[in-house]
């Protein structure tokens, strides 16, 4: 094996659909790098066995991903900052028999906004987040990282949004208030499955909505999700959640390569192909 070779995996539970495969393949071959990256599917009881005979295969970097990315960090033997505060790793790195563990979930959610739209101010208004999941604790966390004023969680389970509130700051909604939570809102923030293909809709009047707020799902197929197209019938600036899934494979990639890959338009058409 090259000396720079990266073998690189994606750990998940099932991992058959996973896109990460397809973006750091193409990124390997368009930068003319030595790696290979796999899918390997782990059900939760033999997730330590698994980790274990990769790492004994010689496989230095690990995207993780559902339902891994909580219990993952038992078998780090450090932490970055992000990941310790979102309580989830989704990366892995191997360096001198040590594993790292990094969150870029938050970073791939701020960064996605930012390129859809330079302008952007995240500190003009309050952040309404629909959802209390996982991706949504991420998504507090970049929130909050980008000093944004107001921070309101808006979940059906009010525990759950309290969880993150507790960690993360801002106030917690009932879900059956949600109209109400995003009247002054700068901007929402779809976290749910809902609108998702295969999923129930999403029933989010928009109606009390300022015209200038922006919009952002992370759920990608489809990709104008019906809450987006209704933003953008109104005339609500729109961001739609593949970037979401690229850019935090950019800092994945940055964390093994040490080069931050572009996220070009062939990319996009691949993985939404
Ligand atoms: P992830 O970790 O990917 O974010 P998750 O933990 O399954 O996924 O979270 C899914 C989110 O969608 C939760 O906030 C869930 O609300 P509950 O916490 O009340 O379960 C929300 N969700 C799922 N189905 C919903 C529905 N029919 N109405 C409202 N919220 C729903």
């Amino acid at each position: 094996m090259a000396h720079n070779y990266k073998k690189l995996a994606i750990l998940g539970h099932p991992v058959q659909h996973s896109k990460s495969p397809l973006i750091h393949k193409y990124w390997i071959k368009k930068y003319g790098l030595d790696g290979q990256y796999d899918a390997v599917d782990s059900p939760p009881d033999t997730l330590e066995r698994t980790l274990r005979r990769c790492l004994k295969e010689d496989y230095n970097g690990f995207n993780v991903t559902l339902p891994h990315k909580h219990s993952i960090r038992s078998y780090c033997d450090f932490f970055d900052t992000t990941s310790h505060e979102i309580g989830a790793v989704n990366t892995l790195h191997l360096k001198d028999h040590k594993l790292y563990g990094s969150n870029t979930d938050a970073y791939g959610f701020s960064k996605n906004l930012e390129m859809s739209h330079p302008d952007f101010e995240w500190g003009a208004g309050p952040a309404v987040v629909l959802g209390a999941g996982g991706a949504a604790r991420a998504v507090a966390y970049a929130l909050k990282d980008k000093n944004v004023p107001v921070i309101k969680i808006c979940n059906r389970t009010l525990s759950k949004a309290g969880n993150i509130v507790a960690d993360m700051g801002g106030s917690v909604m009932p879900w059956e208030e949600r109209t109400e939570a995003i009247k002054e809102c700068n901007l929402l923030i779809n976290t749910t499955l809902l609108g998702m293909e295969g999923q129930s809709l999403l029933e989010m009047p928009l109606e009390t909505l300022p015209s200038h707020a922006t919009v952002y799902d992370i759920v990608y197929a489809p990709l104008i999700t019906p809450l987006l197209q209704e933003a953008q019938a109104r005339g609500n600036p729109i961001v739609t959640g593949i970037g979401m899934l690229l850019y935090q494979a950019q800092q994945a990639f940055k964390t093994w390569y040490g080069i931050v890959p572009e996220v070009d338009n062939l990319l996009i058409q691949k993985v939404l192909a």
